[in-house]
């Protein structure tokens, strides 16, 4: 396996690769990796010819008050998984590499960006479109792997992906979660042993959502106040949002016709967990 830094030096790979016919699986992540990455790898190795992952936490996806200074960064950790999981090249670059001096187009992605993890973290989405523009850009893979955990995230990928003609199909991979429901996150290791025991909370919301719509529930109001209550019953959890939306637009749906996403953000001391589930109405 290789580690390979430079932006130059990832592009010959991924056109030498192309030039033999070779297809490529690519899975963009900041590191810290663990199942959830995992299976995502795993996917992309079954899928594709030469798997490449990269490792690089993005400064400009963080507001100046956020974790970036203290977010885990373990990059020998994650080589020795990515070397046993197959993968063909890690691509780590510097923040000079990708942000050179005089750096300064960016990438919006407008109505999809406006809501929800975009309100409550105004750059966060340009720093994201920008950064998987230019990672697809120079990797120019067949197929790229995204998780639904983060499934705006995800809604944000497929459009610019769409929009800017960029390469690769598009894969949003299920949710890998804890025994108890806990969705895995680099940022779980900020929890307490506490609030770890709470934290399954949201999941345990969302699931009471998606209940009631199977059971006939149409109405998004009545689904949105059924899971703020299931998260009130745990005192170290305060809700930031839980919204019924439509699974594309993500705007928020009064009546549910059919299918539903369940989007749900809560606070356990100073950690945002950040969940949801698709629903399918019977
Ligand atoms: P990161 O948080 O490292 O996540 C990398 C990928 O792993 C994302 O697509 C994310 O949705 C997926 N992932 C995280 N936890 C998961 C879980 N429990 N189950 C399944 N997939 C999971 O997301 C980012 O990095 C960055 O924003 C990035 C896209 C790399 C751009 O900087």
């Amino acid at each position: 396996m290789n580690t390979i830094r430079s932006t130059k030096a990832i592009a010959a790979w991924s056109r030498s690769l192309h030039r033999e016919g070779v297809t490529i699986g690519f899975v963009p992540t900041m590191g810290a990796l663990h199942d959830g990455h995992r299976s995502l790898i795993r996917a992309a190795r079954l899928a594709c010819d030469a798997v490449a992952v990269s490792i690089f936490v993005n400064p400009t996806q963080f507001a100046p008050t956020e974790d970036l200074s203290k977010y885990p960064r373990q990059l020998r950790h994650d080589q020795a998984l990515c070397r046993r999981e197959g993968v063909d090249v890690v691509f780590a670059p510097t923040v000079k590499a990708m942000y050179p001096e005089g750096a300064h187009t960016t990438v919006t992605v407008p109505a999809l960006a406006r809501r929800w993890e975009g309100e409550a973290r105004p750059h966060h989405f340009q720093g994201v479109a920008t950064v998987v523009t230019k990672l697809l850009s120079l990797v120019q893979p067949d197929i790229a792997w995204f998780g639904q955990k983060d499934y705006q995230q995800a809604m944000v990928v497929r459009q610019l992906v769409a929009d800017l003609n960029l390469p690769g199909r598009i894969v949003v991979h299920p949710t890998v979660r804890e025994a108890d429901g806990l969705a895995l996150s680099s940022r779980n290791v900020y929890l307490t042993q506490q609030e770890r025991q709470a934290a399954p909370v949201l999941y345990r919301a969302l699931q009471a959502g998606a209940s009631a719509i199977r059971t006939g529930e149409r109405r998004g109001a009545a689904i949105q106040r059924l899971m703020i209550r299931t998260v009130a019953r745990e005192p170290l959890a305060r809700v930031d949002y839980l919204a019924v939306c439509h699974p594309t637009t993500l705007e928020p749906l009064a009546t549910i016709e059919r299918h539903a996403v369940l989007l749900g953000v809560i606070r356990i001391g100073t950690v945002r967990l950040l969940d949801n589930l698709l629903v399918t109405a019977r």
